[in-house]
């Protein structure tokens, strides 16, 4: 596990876009693993950048989100797939047939996340992009009793919907989700952690010094081989 420190998000950002841009133009049609929330906006923008200045090309690149809320219209502004248009895929040349999502309004939600799973196996995803959760969620893998291998349908945590609920103004926040299992984000070949901000410290410092639990499903991180951490001061503040 490697971890740097930097001063704040925007260093971050362009730290892990750098990385992120190397690696494409070293294999064009690389599968990345992506994330939402706001640790990644930053990297986005310098992903976004490069491509509009013609540094990289998005082509041939494939990606899997981890996460999708439960019952949101993909059209609604707050859905992980408007949100990853927003922020990346709307300014990139990345082709619309090599964007995977799972579909929160998919009628069997189970047959759905099997589906997924299945992409997944065969994707090998090459790069995934993490944010955690003040709770040491991945993905929206909840403190729970057991680390989960495949897809699944999850009631979200009070403490997420905390986090989350400041960008649901005009409807209420959904309380579910599918999300991508501990087991598949652990198959990817690298991965690449975001944490800023104090309320992200805890969780931090439960990763890098306390034990691999479910109660933290982010420690699982400890038995991957390749995994870079990016954070500023504050999150690394417990370390
Ligand atoms: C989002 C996701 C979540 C977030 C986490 C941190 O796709 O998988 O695990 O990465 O909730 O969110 P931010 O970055 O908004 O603090």
């Amino acid at each position: 596990m490697r971890i740097t420190v930097m001063d704040n998000a925007r260093e971050i950002g362009k730290a892990v876009g750098r990385m992120f841009v190397d690696a494409i133009n070293e294999k064009p049609d690389i599968t990345l693993g992506l994330a939402t929330g706001a640790s990644p906006i930053p990297t986005y923008k310098y992903i976004c950048k490069a491509c509009e200045s013609g540094k990289v090309s998005l082509k041939n690149v494939s990606t899997y989100n981890l996460d999708e809320y439960v019952n949101l219209p993909r059209s609604d502004k707050n859905s992980y797939y408007s949100f990853m248009h927003e922020q990346l895929f709307d300014r990139t040349d990345i082709k619309e047939k090599n964007i995977h999502f799972l579909n929160g309004n998919a009628r069997d939600t189970e047959k759905e996340c099997r589906k997924y799973d299945e992409m997944l196996e065969k994707a090998h995803i090459d790069i995934q992009l993490l944010g955690v959760g003040r709770n040491g969620h991945i993905g929206f893998n909840e403190p729970s009793i057991c680390f989960s291998k495949g897809s699944f349908k999850v009631k979200l945590t009070q403490s997420t919907i905390n986090a989350n609920k400041k960008y649901f103004s005009e409807n209420p926040m959904p309380t579910e989700a599918l999300t991508m299992g501990v087991g598949s984000i652990m198959k990817a070949k690298k991965i690449v952690l975001i944490a800023t901000g104090i309320e992200k410290a805890d969780a931090i410092a439960a990763l890098v010094n306390g034990d691999v639990t479910p109660v933290c499903p982010v420690s699982i991180l400890q038995f991957h081989h390749d995994v870079e951490i990016f954070l500023d001061k504050a999150a690394a503040s417990l370390l």
